[in-house]
C-alpha cells in the first residue's frame, strides 16, 4: 500500500472526514508511533507506522471487498449525472472503491465492490472463462430449441461475428402458461452488453427480470435483500482467490 498522510489514513479508516481529523489532531487524540501527532499532513507508511486513535490501533485494509444485492433503478458506475450509483449504497470513506462489471439499470442481484483492480480483472476477463449465474423471468415459452441454440452460442451482435457465445440455459420452473412466462438460470462467462437480454432477443424472447445469483464462486446470500450489502466473509475472499486462480 502506498504512502498516505496521516488524514486520508484516518478518513479512508473511517474515523472521520478530513476536517473532523483535523480537529481530532489539534485535540491530541491521535498518535503516530506512540508519539502525538500535530500535523494532518505528515506522511504515513501502512506498512511500518502505527497510527492510533484515541488510543486504538488503527489499521488501514488495503482492499475492501463488499457483496451488495444491487436494486434495480441504480447505475453500475462510479458517477453519474442523472441517476444514483451502486457507490451511493455504500457507505465507506474510501475513494477508490468501483463496482466489478456493469448489471444493467433495471437487474438486480450479486455485484462485488472494491478497490481491488487486479481481482475485478481476473473476475471480468473473457480469457479467464469466470460463470456469472443470473435467474431470469422471459416472456414466452422457453424450449429445448433454446436450451440448444444457447449451448451452441448464439451471435448477439455484429461485434460477435464470426465467434458466438456458448452459455448454459436451465429452465427452473415449469412454464406458467397464464401468465405466459418462463423461469431459467443462464450461466455465462463473458459480460458483454445486455448479454442476457440479448441472448433472449435472439431467440425472439424478452426478459422481463434479471438477476444475478452467482459470480465465480461467489453466491449472493439469500438473507441479502435489494439495496443491502455487506463485507465478505475472508471464507468468501480465499475460495474466490482460489477459484479465479483456476480459471
Ligand atoms: N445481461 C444483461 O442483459 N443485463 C445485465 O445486467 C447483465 C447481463
Amino acid at each position: 500500500m502506498s504512502i498516505l498522510r496521516l488524514d486520508k489514513y484516518l478518513a479512508d479508516a473511517g474515523i472521520g472526514t478530513r476536517s473532523e481529523i483535523k480537529k481530532y489532531i489539534r485535540q491530541g487524540f491521535v498518535c503516530v508511533n506512540c508519539t502525538k501527532a500535530t500535523n494532518p499532513d505528515i506522511k504515513i507508511n501502512p506498512k511500518t507506522d502505527q497510527v492510533s486513535f484515541k488510543k486504538q490501533l488503527i489499521q488501514l485494509a488495503e482492499f475492501e471487498y463488499y457483496i451488495l444485492n444491487k436494486p434495480s433503478g441504480y447505475v453500475s458506475a462510479t458517477k453519474d449525472n442523472a441517476s444514483p450509483t451502486v457507490l451511493s449504497l455504500i457507505k465507506s470513506n474510501r475513494k477508490d472503491l468501483f463496482p466489478v462489471g456493469r448489471l444493467d439499470k433495471d437487474t438486480e442481484g450479486l455485484l462485488l465492490i472494491t478497490n481491488d483492480g487486479a481481482l475485478s480483472h481476473r473476475l471480468l476477463s473473457p480469457k479467464h472463462h469466470v460463470n456469472k449465474t443470473y435467474y431470469a423471468v422471459v416472456e414466452g415459452e422457453v424450449t429445448s430449441n433454446d436450451i440448444c441454440a444457447f449451448e451452441q452460442g448464439l451471435i448477439i451482435g455484429a461485434e460477435d461475428l464470426p465467434a458466438a457465445m456458448p452459455a448454459k440455459l436451465t429452465i427452473i420452473e415449469p412454464y406458467n402458461a397464464q401468465a405466459n412466462l418462463s423461469y431459467v438460470h443462464v450461466t455465462i462467462q463473458e459480460g458483454k452488453f445486455h448479454q442476457v437480454k440479448r441472448m433472449f432477443q435472439a431467440v425472439g424472447k424478452k426478459v422481463v427480470y434479471l438477476k444475478r445469483i452467482q459470480m465465480g464462486s461467489l453466491i449472493l446470500p439469500p438473507d441479502l435483500s435489494p439495496g443491502d450489502y455487506r463485507p465478505l466473509t475472508e471464507e468468501e475472499h480465499k475460495t474466490l482467490l482460489k477459484c479465479i486462480s483456476h480459471s
